[in-house]
């Protein structure tokens, strides 16, 4: 059996903040394989590093991320005492050492991404995961740059997912570890495709998804794996 990748969910965000860049250093301190991060495009073009569509919950303002300039992210505090990274940022701070899953988190993001790649990674391209929900993205990044491996996330269903990566040429399947059994870890396996699995926090689920023999574990905590 091959080695499981072990990859830090937004950084780690068990240990620190949430897609920042001190969760993301932490993840590397952690000796990671990968790390995931969810990817917006805001009003002024900029990639940023943040999950959710809205900033309420994580920062000092409100509204949609889309809806502000990279200027007025950048003063917004992040859970009080952290910034919201560009994904240029992320890149210089990361600098191949390790596996980035970058999840095109919005609308439009497919585009840029692929562009910013084409600068960053020329020849590294190998350290790169794109994963999203959202087909549209996927199926552009397939048709700008079919070298850079895609992976498709779900959390309703694996034989969906695998119906939809031959589609685009996937190279994984990026399951909710709840949908997870040995048989369709093996049968998403047996057609060629890999699975990563999240987010995998608790001791027995994580040992439970070693036995199951995916290919790589996504956890907040990927110290644990
Ligand atoms: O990429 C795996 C996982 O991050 C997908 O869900 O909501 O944590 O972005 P979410
Ligand atoms: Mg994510």
């Amino acid at each position: 059996m091959s080695k499981i990748l072990k990859i830090g969910h937004r950084g780690a965000k068990g240990h620190l903040v949430e897609n920042t860049l001190e969760s993301i250093n932490k993840a590397l301190q952690l000796n990671v394989d990968g790390i995931e991060i969810d990817v917006h495009v805001c009003k002024s073009g900029e990639l940023v590093v943040f999950h959710d569509f809205t900033l309420d919950r994580m920062t000092n303002a409100t509204g949609e991320i889309g809806k502000y300039t990279l200027t007025q992210l950048k003063q917004f505090k992040v859970n009080g005492n952290y910034q919201i990274p560009t994904l240029v940022e992320v890149l210089n701070l990361i600098d191949n050492k390790c596996l980035l899953n970058i999840e095109l988190k919005g609308e439009y993001t497919a585009k840029p991404v692929v562009d910013l790649l084409s600068k960053y990674y020329d020849k590294n391209i190998d350290n790169i995961v794109l994963s999203s929900f959202l087909k549209e993205e996927l199926t552009q990044v397939s048709k700008l740059n079919p070298s850079i491996a895609l992976g498709v996330l779900t959390k309703a269903s694996v034989n969906q997912a695998l119906k939809f990566a031959k589609t685009i040429n996937a190279k994984s399947i990026h399951p909710n570890f709840a949908l997870l059994s040995q048989s369709n870890v093996a049968k998403v396996q047996d057609e060629g495709f890999k699975v990563y699995t999240w987010t995998v926090n608790d001791q027995d689920s994580i040992n439970r998804m070693k036995t199951y023999g995916v290919d790589a574990i996504i956890s907040d905590y990927p110290d644990r794996i």
